[in-house]
């Protein structure tokens, strides 16, 4: 039997005038690779925002195996288990490879500020424990001799990478990637898909993942969702999506546009 392990129903998002999201209805099941594609500004990003509790929709709900968390805060959403990674990079560049992939592990630490000083042995079980998961993790994505290594001296593919890891650190059950390969060199490109690969076969994850590299989609996705203007346009293997007219037309009508 399947599980399925996030649940969209109906979910719609305003901004002022603009529908970035329309009544879209998903479900994604238990280890599988699932794509979003769809033009520039068809919402895919929005819809990662709903889910990790970013934006709050106005209508709809999201449930996270079974458990409706439409308007969870952000870190309760990442504690439950859904980890995600960001469009642009959002690291600080100062900070060390090891530092930032520790902050993965924040929403998983149990013991507060407050708390840390009451019980200072837990607090720093704790912070052992984190440091170890963090070393694990690099050390698994061959990024281990980087620990020390500030984030601004990395090539944006590395930090791209780190993102990966800060995200698993937390050892989610879900992973949303927002276009994980942008901007990337082949090379780059393969060995995060490697990656990707990885979390979702040696790790049991399940991976959602945003992209406009096609080739990516279709070699890595089970099934792929199509967002035109807000609205879920189909869904299917890639096959399918591939010989779907609607798809097509949603691609040719916005590059129509952008030559018009
Ligand atoms: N915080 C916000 N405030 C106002 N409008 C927003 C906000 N976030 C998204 N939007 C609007 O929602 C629509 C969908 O944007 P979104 O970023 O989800 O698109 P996208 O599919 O991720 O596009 P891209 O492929 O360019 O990343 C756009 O019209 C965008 O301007
Ligand atoms: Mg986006």
């Amino acid at each position: 039997m399947t599980t399925t392990v996030l649940e969209l129903e109906d979910v719609t998002l305003n901004f002022s005038g603009v529908r970035s999201l329309d009544g879209v209805s998903l479900e994604i099941r238990e280890g599988e690779t699932f794509g979003i594609i769809g033009p520039n500004g068809a919402g895919k990003s929005s819809l990662f925002n709903c889910v990790s509790g970013v934006y709050r929709p106005q209508q709809g709900s999201i449930r996270h195996r079974g458990q409706e968390i439409r308007g969870a805060r952000p870190d309760r959403i990442n504690a439950r288990g859904i980890g995600r990674t960001f469009q642009n990079v959002e690291s600080f560049p100062t900070m060390t490879v090891l530092d930032s992939v520790l902050l993965g592990c924040i929403s998983k630490q149990r013991a507060g500020v407050l708390r840390g000083m009451l019980w200072y042995g837990w607090a720093a079980r704790e912070e052992r424990e984190s440091r170890a998961k963090a070393e694990e993790v690099l050390e698994m994505f061959g990024l281990g001799a980087l620990r020390d290594t500030r984030m601004g001296e990395l090539p944006g593919g590395t930090q791209r990478q780190v993102e990966l890891c800060r995200a698993l650190a937390a050892e989610p059950d879900v992973l949303l990637l927002d276009e994980p390969v942008a901007g990337m060199t082949h090379d780059e490109v393969e060995s995060m898909v490697d990656a990707i690969l990885d979390a979702n076969e040696r790790l049991g994850l399940t991976v959602v993942l945003i992209e406009h590299n096609m080739g990516v989609v279709m070699d890595i996705c089970d099934r792929i969702a199509v967002l035109d203007f807000g609205r879920l346009v189909a869904v299917g293997t890639p096959s399918e999506i591939g010989a779907n007219p609607e798809v097509l037309a949603a691609y040719l009508g916005s590059a129509q546009a952008d030559s018009a």
